[in-house]
């Protein structure tokens, strides 16, 4: 599939999604979001591709759904359609690691890929923000749930009852995203991220990631022992002996994803 309305880029094993309709903010539309599903799918098939960046450009990471898209839909055309869950929740099944490189505005729905992610880099000019209360609607892509296990109901309902937006550095402390970094710095950090990521053994990462993710619907203890079940499934994996044995050994492990 050609892209129009994104750029993928390959970097060794890290692979760079970078959202591209600078004239709309990249807000978030039906054509753009079903190019990142094709991309993703593209993506977690090619065994050498261990993670992915999602970005944006400086001015915006997305600024939401797109507006002028979604503004003449009636409850059953949006409920039949239901146009995030094919290609917007694309992102929150894809099975690598994916970072957000988050520069600008992240609003609405830009917010909520963004947490879709598995976690976010941001630049000091970020902005994040969940405004569709100012629209006479609400999140519609998990932002309300997401936000609220990110940064805790006060925070949450903060940002979703009165549309403000969140700098970076509030966004830091409030555990939403992982590091602040200068603009000038966002892709660089991001890709040395993504790159230690994908050197690492792809299906433990993979595993890893499950396994946070697996937490949110979890008590504490089924949690601990899911965790624990597959800790020792590694132990049947040839990167683990590989792991182990080269830090015996002082040296650097080959890992093969087996
Ligand atoms: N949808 C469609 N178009 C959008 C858009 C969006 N979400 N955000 C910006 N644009 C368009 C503008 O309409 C404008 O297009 P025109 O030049 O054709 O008029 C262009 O992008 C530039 O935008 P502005 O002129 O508004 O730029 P600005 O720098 O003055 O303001 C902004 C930037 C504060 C981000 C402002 O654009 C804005 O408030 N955007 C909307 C943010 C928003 O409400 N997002 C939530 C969307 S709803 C959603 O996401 C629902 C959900 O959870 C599922």
């Amino acid at each position: 599939m050609a892209y129009k309305l994104i750029d993928l880029t390959r970097d060794g094993g890290v692979a760079i999604i970078q959202l591209d309709r600078p004239k709309a903010l990249n807000a978030l539309n039906t054509e753009m979001m079903s190019e990142v599903a094709d991309a993703l799918t593209t993506l977690e098939a090619d065994d050498g591709i261990g993670c992915v960046i999602l970005t944006g450009s400086e001015k915006a990471f997305a600024a939401g759904a797109d507006i002028k898209e979604m503004s003449d839909n009636n409850y059953l055309s949006i409920y039949k359609n239901d146009p995030f869950e094919e290609n917007h929740c694309s992102i929150e099944r894809f099975r690598k690691p994916i970072i957000a490189a988050v520069a600008g505005y992240a609003l609405g729905g830009g917010c909520e890929i963004a947490m879709m992610c598995d976690f976010i880099i941001a630049a000091d000019n970020a902005k994040f923000g969940q405004p569709e209360i100012n629209l006479g609607v609400m999140p519609g892509i998990g932002g309300t749930q997401r936000l609220m296990r990110a940064v805790g109901k006060a925070k949450a309902m903060d940002m979703c009852l009165t549309g403000r937006m969140m700098p970076a550095e509030e966004a830091e402390r409030a555990g939403l995203v992982s590091r602040i970094v200068k603009l000038d710095d966002l892709m660089s950090t991001a890709k040395e991220a993504a790159s230690k990521i994908a050197n690492q053994s792809q299906p433990v990462a993979m595993i890893t990631k499950e396994t946070v993710n697996a937490g949110f619907n979890m008590t504490l203890d089924q949690g601990i022992r899911f965790e624990r079940r597959l800790f020792q499934s590694l132990f049947t994996t040839q990167d683990q002996k590989e792991g182990m044995a080269a830090f015996i050994e002082k040296r650097k492990p080959h890992f093969k994803n087996k």
